[in-house]
């Protein structure tokens, strides 16, 4: 017996693929939505993959990758996800697009569902306040990617209750998840302390020190298992913009100016991994 029966993650991009898979393979019934088919289809597959390998070094069996795939459905249709324990929204960074998602969901559900959003960095009130229920909504900050990273970072809004706080824990937990408990300020925990580091380091590619140098510098000098570079590539530079753009206007300091370098490329449409090129280029 699992803590919930149905889940509708919302947004098949990275993260939303990864959530999805993570909660088929707790055995939650998943329905995955986009509003986009190619999306869906790459999530879809993108998942496929991850589990193949997974059975090739052994970690899951090949019934075990059956069953978490039979676990997922997918869909374009937000009226798909009336009958949900919970709704985790992954969508684009982007409060009015989110905020607007939150309203529909709000009509769609009823009051039991719990509606939270992976938002990297937007206000959890803010995005409650567009419910008629705002108790029920909720930040569950998953970490990318996904099945490997072990955080959720919990946030609870002005209008959270205590039973969505608790419930959502457990849920984590089960999903095989550590959670903390942030404060509902611009970045939480992890993105107000990551955001600016990489910040710092497109400010030293910009005068002119060498990517790589950069990235060998901070792996080799921390320990990070990726250099700020490549992880911003990974996050997604229009993600990372946003965020730093929030962090600026919000927290009212200069010091969260996004480097001017950032902002060239999320111009070019150079996001990163995700369109194959950023500060790296990939296949
Ligand atoms: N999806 C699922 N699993 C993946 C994956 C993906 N995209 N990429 C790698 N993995 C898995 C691999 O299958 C492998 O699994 P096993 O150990 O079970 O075999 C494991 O991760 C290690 O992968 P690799 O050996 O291929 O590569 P690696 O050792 O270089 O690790 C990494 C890859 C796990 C991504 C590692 O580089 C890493 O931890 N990077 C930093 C990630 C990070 O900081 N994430 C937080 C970003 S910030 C955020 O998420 C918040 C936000 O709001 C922006
Ligand atoms: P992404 O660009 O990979 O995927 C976003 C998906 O949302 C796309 O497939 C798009 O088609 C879909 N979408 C956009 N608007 C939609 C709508 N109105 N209805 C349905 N689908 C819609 O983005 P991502 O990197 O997966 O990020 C998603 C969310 O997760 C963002 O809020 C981001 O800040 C957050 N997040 C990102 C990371 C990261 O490292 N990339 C980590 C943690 C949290």
């Amino acid at each position: 017996m699992t803590l919930i029966k149905k889940v509708a993650v919302i947004g098949a991009g990275q993260m939303g693929a990864g959530i999805a898979q993570v909660a088929a393979a707790t055995g939650y019934n998943t329905l995955l939505l986009d509003n986009n088919e190619d999306a869906l289809k790459r999530g879809l597959a993108g998942i496929d993959k991850q589990l193949s390998r997974a059975v090739e070094k052994e970690k899951i069996t090949e019934e075990d990758k059956k069953k978490t795939l039979a676990n997922i459905t997918t869909t374009v249709q937000v009226s798909d996800c009336t009958d949900c324990d919970l709704i985790v929204e992954a969508i684009i960074e982007n409060v009015e697009i989110k905020a607007d998602l939150f309203a529909k969901l709000d009509v769609l559900t009823p009051p039991e569902t719990i509606l939270a959003s992976n938002t990297s960095s937007i206000s959890i009130t803010k995005i409650a306040s567009a419910c008629s229920n705002p108790n029920r909504v909720i930040g569950m900050h998953f970490m990318n990617p996904v099945p490997v990273m072990k955080l959720v970072e919990i946030i609870r809004g002005l209008q959270t209750d205590d039973a969505t706080y608790e419930k959502i824990k457990a849920i984590s937990e089960e999903m095989g998840k550590t959670t903390v408990l942030a404060i509902d300020s611009p970045g939480f925990i992890v993105n107000r302390v990551l955001c600016p580091m990489i910040n710092e380091a497109i400010f030293l590619l910009q005068q002119g020190v060498a990517p790589e140098d950069i990235d060998t510098g901070m792996k080799l000098g921390t320990n990070q298992p990726m250099g700020p570079l490549e992880l911003a590539d990974f996050v997604g530079l229009d993600t990372l913009l946003y965020i730093l753009q929030l962090f600026h206007r919000e927290l009212g300091e200069d010091k969260y100016r996004p480097c001017p370098l950032l902002i060239k490329y999320v111009e070019a449409g150079w996001y990163g991994r995700k369109t194959g090129k950023g500060f790296y280029t990939y296949e």
